[in-house]
């Protein structure tokens, strides 16, 4: 997209407008997308979401200070607002109908509100535009897709909370989540009680594995379903993606104290639960699906 617009403007002069960004930025756990379905899903975000969120939600979970200990993933103004809200996690979830935390918030009448069809309609219609941008074309003679990208994501995400153990979560060392630092301080001074989305315990195995286990939201901090390779080809991923954008202060974690994933004791052990956890599917010796949401 970048490339080919690039071209244009050095063979003919005609540049892309500057208003319509010809690629979603980067930044944050919003990228994943490329191409025109991003920049429509984008669109639909400025357009339809925007003005959802910035009327009911920014009271509490305004990015310039959120009220408690929740996220600020509404920005005060237009320009900033996809950034913000695409890099929560805990905002979008996976993306699907049944995951992604902003509809279902909006479903169960969060915080007492009510909710027009129509508003409803807009978040859905933009989260199933971002999940169609962020699932790439399979390659040339591979097979079809059998199922949507949101149903691929449910039934990954189902299979994958089977094939998890406390005795791999154990032995691959997740504790370390629980003690690693960030700035001076460990991440469970923050993150043990589940406050902003993310759960790290040190010295407590069982409550970390079965948070992660049960509930796809936390879940989803730690791995992700990729589906750039095509939907056929989908398959669970580690979540690299949001740690490396929350220690690395990318936009909207711009105050996060800073850490750095990769090669951190955290992430050795993700990536070697994530191996044991890829052992177990491959063995066929994972269990039903363990997610209680
Ligand atoms: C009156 C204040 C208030 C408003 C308005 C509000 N929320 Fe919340 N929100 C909270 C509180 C308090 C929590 C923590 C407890 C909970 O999860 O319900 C929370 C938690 C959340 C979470 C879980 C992740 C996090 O930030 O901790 C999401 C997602 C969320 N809200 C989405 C929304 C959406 C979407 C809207 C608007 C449609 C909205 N909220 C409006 C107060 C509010
Ligand atoms: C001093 C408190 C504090 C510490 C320590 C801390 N965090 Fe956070 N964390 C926050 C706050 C506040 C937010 C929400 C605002 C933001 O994203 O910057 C957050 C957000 C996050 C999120 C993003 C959730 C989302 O929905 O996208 C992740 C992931 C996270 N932290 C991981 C960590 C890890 C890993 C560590 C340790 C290496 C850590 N945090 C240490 C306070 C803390």
């Amino acid at each position: 997209m970048v490339a080919a617009a690039g071209l244009v403007g050095c063979v003919g002069g005609i540049d892309t407008p500057n208003d319509i960004p010809s690629d979603p930025p980067s930044g944050g756990v919003g990228g994943g997308g490329s191409g025109p379905a991003a920049v429509e899903a984008r669109r639909q975000f400025e357009s339809n979401v925007y003005p959802v969120v910035d009327a009911k939600c920014i009271a509490c979970h305004s990015s310039s200070g959120p009220v408690g200990n929740i996220t600020g993933f509404v920005a005060p103004q237009r320009s900033d607002a996809y950034v913000t809200a695409v890099g929560y996690q805990a905002l979008i979830g996976d993306w699907t109908p049944t995951g992604a935390p902003i509809l279902l918030k909006v479903a169960a009448g969060h915080n007492g509100q009510t909710y027009s069809a129509d508003e409803k309609t807009k978040i859905t219609s933009w989260l199933s535009q971002e999940l169609a941008a962020r699932a790439g074309t399979p390659p040339t003679g591979g097979p079809p897709a059998s199922e949507s990208p949101a149903d691929a994501t449910v039934r990954l995400t189902k299979e994958w909370s089977g094939c998890m153990t406390l005795a791999n979560f154990t032995a691959a060392n997740m504790k370390a989540w629980g003690s690693m630092r960030a700035d001076n301080s460990q991440c469970q001074t923050c993150h043990a009680g589940g406050a902003y989305g993310n759960i790290a315990l040190a010295n407590d195995d069982k409550t970390f594995f079965n948070v992660i286990s049960t509930n796809k939201y936390y879940m989803a901090q730690y791995f992700s379903v990729d589906l750039s390779m095509g939907v056929a080809a989908a398959k669970v991923i580690v979540n690299t993606r949001s740690f490396t954008a929350v220690g690395g202060n990318l936009a909207p974690h711009t105050t996060h104290p800073r850490f750095t994933f990769d090669k951190s004791t955290g992430a050795t052990a993700l990536a070697k639960f994530y191996d044991l956890t890829v052992a177990a599917k491959t063995a066929g010796t994972c269990g039903p699906s363990t997610l209680a949401d």
